[in-house]
């Protein structure tokens, strides 16, 4: 897969604020990332760097492999985004403002307005005038203007700020069909974990400015699972597991956890019931994508 995106030991300072401390992250076409982190952690300020919206800052950010530094003009088309509220013009309508946006930026096929006001569902006010419309509106709407050409990079800020919570799966689907169907790259940050958990390939968490984990989601990509192996016979399940060199953890009499290559594992039932040690049961203990973030993050109130 291609990486379109890499930020690159990127710093910003606010006085004597670090804001953004040696971020490193990068995205490949059709990914979908997902920024994690409490108020003030520096989401924002680093999808407005990422953006072209803020222009001073140590590091560099590439846009397939071109500093964004380089460029004199914000393009549109390499990126799309949603930060904070979009505006519009409130005398047009929503429709009105898509065609405007699709003028300035080349787009000549109304058809690709229809469709994308089509799969977001958003035909039922689009021809209301924008100054009627709701945050969560708005919200929509900047996420039609940010695709309209479909460009490789998409940068969301908390898109479902304001949503009405049973708009957001919408939301989520459009956002999966859009990496999947159009390679489009995105990255989108959310306070709501399971919003990210259930949308994203990867996520970065970050805390005060640095990026202080980025896990892969997807299954396939995960190399350990913890897995729990319930026993009658717990020290013999010890001694077993101390001999194939393999780090346990015991959870009450009769229980303990395991990391270990789930592809290892039918292997390793059968070795276990071979030494006549009898398992009652087995299975992947799964962490929320919440109780990872606790971890992570510690317990920070503004989280
Ligand atoms: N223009 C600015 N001037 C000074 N400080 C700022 C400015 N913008 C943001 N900050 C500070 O930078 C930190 C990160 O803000 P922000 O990127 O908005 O965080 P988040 O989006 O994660 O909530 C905060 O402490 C905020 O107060
Ligand atoms: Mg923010």
């Amino acid at each position: 897969m291609n990486e379109v995106l890499k930020v690159n030991d990127v710093t910003k300072v606010y006085g004597k604020q670090t804001v953004l401390d040696n971020v490193n992250l990068s995205l490949k076409q059709g990914e979908i990332m997902g920024l994690v982190g409490p108020n003030g952690a520096g989401k924002t300020t680093l999808m407005k760097i990422i953006t072209g919206l803020i222009k001073k800052y140590d590091g560099d950010v590439y846009i397939k492999d071109e500093d964004i530094k380089n460029k004199k003009k914000h393009n549109t088309k390499q990126i799309g985004c949603v930060i904070e509220t979009p505006g519009f013009y409130p005398d047009l309508t929503g429709y009105e403002n898509l065609l405007f946006f699709a003028e300035i930026s080349g787009l000549k096929d109304k058809n690709e307005i229809n469709e994308i006001v089509k799969k977001l569902g958003i035909e039922s006010y689009v021809n209301k005038k924008a100054k009627k419309y709701s945050l969560g509106m708005k919200q929509r709407l900047g996420v039609a203007q940010a695709v309209l050409t479909y460009p490789p990079i998409l940068i969301l800020d908390e898109p479902t700020n304001g949503l009405d919570p049973a708009i957001v799966p919408e939301l989520r689907k459009f956002i999966k069909y859009i990496a999947k169907e159009k390679k489009t790259a995105v990255l989108i940050s959310s306070h709501i974990l399971s919003e990210i958990e259930l949308m994203c390939d990867k996520v970065a968490f970050i805390q005060e400015g640095k990026i202080i984990k980025i896990e892969s989601l997807k299954k396939s990509e995960k190399d350990t699972a913890v897995i729990a192996f319930v026993t009658s016979k717990l020290e013999e399940l010890k001694s077993f597991f101390n001999d194939k060199k393999l780090n346990y953890k015991i959870l009450g009499e009769d229980k303990l956890h395991v990391a270990l290559n789930p592809n290892e594992l039918e292997n390793l039932v059968l070795s276990i019931s071979k030494k006549n040690i009898p398992i009652r049961s087995v299975y992947e203990v799964k962490e929320s994508l919440e109780q990872k973030y606790l971890k992570t993050m510690g317990d920070d109130k503004n989280a």
